[in-house]
This record gives structure tokens, sequence and C-alpha cells, in this order.
């Protein structure tokens, strides 16, 4: 019986952890689990909880409003530090490159507990971007002992760093598992109504490197803004929904995009909308890091509101385009796949490289072994 707590704190990992939770604990004699979350989000991980029916055995309720990187840091720190003391599991399990996880790995490294890293090896190379995320993937995977990297690139990228290739294990992405829990043939929702006569755009933007900062006072959040502003303009088929991150540094970015008649920002959607919503729209706009995984494998072209994306098999795939963080680059990628029907089409057919929806078995029979 192997003794296995997972550790997450936000809504991307929870939405990517959540099958993996379900997959061992559904195998009661191989594994004795337990869940920790930090609470790194609250509302926005409450509402993935309770989507995939997860209940925490240890609730560390961190979060505060407009917390900073040292809040977080320190806080999972020296909770986890508690946890682990009293839990000592065989392996703990992180996922990605939040603070969440970058505190719960280092923590458990310093107590001499081995760290199994669920996507692991994703990298930019640029420390900056995402940040702190780069940074964040790069320390777990220097304190790790398993890696679970989602594909063969990801692989290459660890075993260049000189991890040893017997503990990699390329086994997909969970996002794929949870899009079999979520995504569903009839769904229906008031805002897919008002967007039925249109091009449905979705679109989220939250990346810390774009709001506002020293380097950027305005911050590259508005430029992105006003080129969705110039297409939508000169587009009267298209319509956007953008649900808004609960950042409030991100929310007043995003007042620029308010009070226009083809545009709604709306509260954040619960991981079953949310996953429903892509499946229903002509393109996406986004800064996320999931996003650019579930949305090509429900056949949608995504263009990524970044500089440069640790998916790069995205792009090699074709189902992604990079739009960059400048107003006019980001007007002109826009229009392009609006106007481009070829385009639109070679994008929309691409295979997704993320996987099958196994990841979550793949990664428990590993475990079991
Ligand atoms: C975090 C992760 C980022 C991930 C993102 C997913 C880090 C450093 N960043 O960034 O990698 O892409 O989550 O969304 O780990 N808030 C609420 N309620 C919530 C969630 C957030 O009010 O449910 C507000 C709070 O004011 C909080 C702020 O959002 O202070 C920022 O949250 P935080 O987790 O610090 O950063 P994110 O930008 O969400
Ligand atoms: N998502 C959601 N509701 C929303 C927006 C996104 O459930 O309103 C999901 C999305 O499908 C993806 C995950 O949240 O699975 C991505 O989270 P986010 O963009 O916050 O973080 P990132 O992936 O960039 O770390």
């Amino acid at each position: 019986m192997k003794k296995i707590t997972l550790v997450f704190g936000t809504r991307p990992e929870a939405i990517k952890m959540c099958p993996l939770v379900l997959e061992l604990k559904s195998r009661p004699r191989e594994f004795d689990v337990s869940v920790v979350v930090t609470g790194q989000h609250r509302e926005m991980l409450d509402s993935v909880l309770q989507a995939f029916r997860v209940v925490p055995d240890i609730d560390l309720n961190i979060m505060s409003v407009s917390q900073t990187l040292f809040d977080v840091t320190q806080r999972v720190l020296a909770e986890m530090r508690r946890v682990l003391t009293e839990n000592r599991p065989d392996v703990l399990l992180v996922h990605g490159d939040t603070t969440t996880a970058f505190a719960s790995a280092l923590a458990a490294f310093y107590l001499e507990i081995p760290v199994g890293h669920v996507e692991a090896g994703l990298r930019t190379y640029d420390i900056h971007a995402p940040y702190p995320e780069e940074f964040n993937r790069a320390a777990i995977d220097a304190s790790a002992e398993y890696f679970f990297a989602p594909t063969a690139a990801t692989r290459e990228n660890l075993l260049r760093e000189g991890k040893p290739a017997e503990r990699i294990f390329v086994t997909g992405n969970t996002e794929i598992d949870a899009l079999r829990f979520t995504v569903r043939g009839e769904y229906s929702h008031a805002e897919l109504d008002w967007a039925a006569d249109s091009r449905l755009v979705v679109m989220t933007a939250h990346r810390r490197e774009n709001l506002k900062n020293a380097a950027n006072p305005e911050g590259a959040m508005r430029g992105i803004f006003r080129a969705i502003l110039r297409v939508v303009n000169e587009h009267p088929d298209v319509k956007i929904v953008y649900p808004v991150h609960l950042n409030p540094a991100v929310r007043d970015a995003a007042e620029l995009l308010q009070n226009h008649p083809r545009i709604h920002l709306i509260e954040p959607l619960g991981v079953l909308d949310f996953h429903n919503f892509l499946a229903k729209a002509h393109l996406v706009l986004t800064d996320s890091g999931g996003i650019q995984e579930s949305a090509p494998a429900l056949g949608k072209p995504v263009l990524v509101l970044r500089d440069t994306t640790e998916r790069p098999e995205g792009l090699q795939a074709g189902t992604l385009r990079l739009a960059g963080t400048g107003e006019d680059g980001v007007y002109a990628e826009f229009t392009r796949l609006l106007d481009d029907e070829k385009l639109y089409a070679e994008m929309s057919a691409a295979k997704n490289p993320y996987g099958d929806g196994t990841s979550a078995r793949q990664i428990a029979d590993i475990l079991a072994k």
C-alpha cells in the first residue's frame, strides 16, 4: 500500500489533479490517499472541488485579497512543513508551476520526502515568461524524484537537464482527462443563446507579467484589450464572452472592454460550464496554460496572448498560434484568424498533442509499481 499525498491550491491545478485524485481513490487496495488544498485560490478552487465532488482532507485556507508571491510562498512553506511532518507520505504529488506547487515541493525536499511532479518538463527558457511560473517549474523539477511529463518534447527537456531517464514517464496531460468529466452533447446556457447568431470568441487573460508593473506602468493587457476592441468593431458577426479572473488587478484592466454591445464580461465559469463554452466556441483567445491544451482537444483554434509558450507541441501541431502581447500583433493575428478561412480550417483540424484522456490511470499505474 502506497501512502500518497496530493497538494494543490489554484483552479488549474484542481482541474488537472481531481481526475488523478478520483483514479487513486478508486484503488483503495493500492493507495492510501490524502488530499491537501492550500486555498491559494478560494472561490475558483472550491468551484472545481464541487464539480468533481472531491472533499479535501486538509484545507490550509491561505488566500488573501491581492496576495503577493511572498505571502503565498511563506504561508504554504510553513503550513506544508507542519502537514508533511505529521503525515509523512511515501510520495507528495504536486502539479505544474504555481507557487503552491513550488513551496510544497520545497517543503517536501527539506523533509526528504520524495516529490512526484505532474506536468513536469514544461519550459519557455525565459525566466520572466511566464512569471514566476518558469522559475517555479524548473525549481520543482530540481527537487523532484518522479517526473510525469505530458509529451515527448517535455521529456526531452528533462533529459537535457540531466534527469534520469528511468524516472521520466510520458503520460499525456490530465487536462484531457478532465474533459471526459465535463463536456456534454446536450448543453445550454444563456450566454450561448445570446451568441447563437454570431461567431463566438471565448477569451481569458490573467498573466501576472501582463499586468501593470515597474517596467510597464500601463500593463501589456490593456494593449491586448485595445486590439480586441478594434477587431470586434470591424467584425459585426463576432461576439466575445470573457469570464474575468477574480484578481482585482485583472478586473481593473478588463474595464476597457466593458459596455461594448458584443462583449460580455462575466464572472468566472465553473469548469463544467467553461469546457462546454469552449466546445461551442468559434475560436479562443487566451494567455492561460490549461486552455492551450483543452481547446485544441475540442478542435478549437487558439490564439495565445503571449510572446512565448511552454507548449510548443501545440504550435507544431498547428492548433495554437502566438499572437504576442503587443497591440498591433494581436490585432493582426486576430483579424487573420477571423478572415482567413483556410488557416481557420487547418487549425481546427489539427490533432491535439496532449493525450487521449487516460493520463490519470497511467500515472496511478506507475505509482503502484
Ligand atoms: C495563480 C498562479 C498562476 C495560474 C493562476 C491560475 C502563481 C504565482 N500563480 O495566479 O500560475 O496561472 O493562478 O488562475 O501561483 N482571487 C480571488 N479568489 C479566487 C482566486 C483569486 O479573490 O478564487 C484573487 C485574490 O485577490 C488573489 C488574486 O486573485 O490575491 C491573485 O491570485 P494568485 O493565486 O495570487 O495569482 P493568480 O494570478 O491567480
Ligand atoms: N477555466 C474555468 N473557468 C473559467 C476560465 C477557465 O473553469 O472561467 C478553466 C479552463 O478550462 C482550464 C483552467 O481553468 O481548464 C485554466 O485555468 P487558468 O486559466 O486560471 O490557469 P492556467 O492554466 O493559466 O494556469
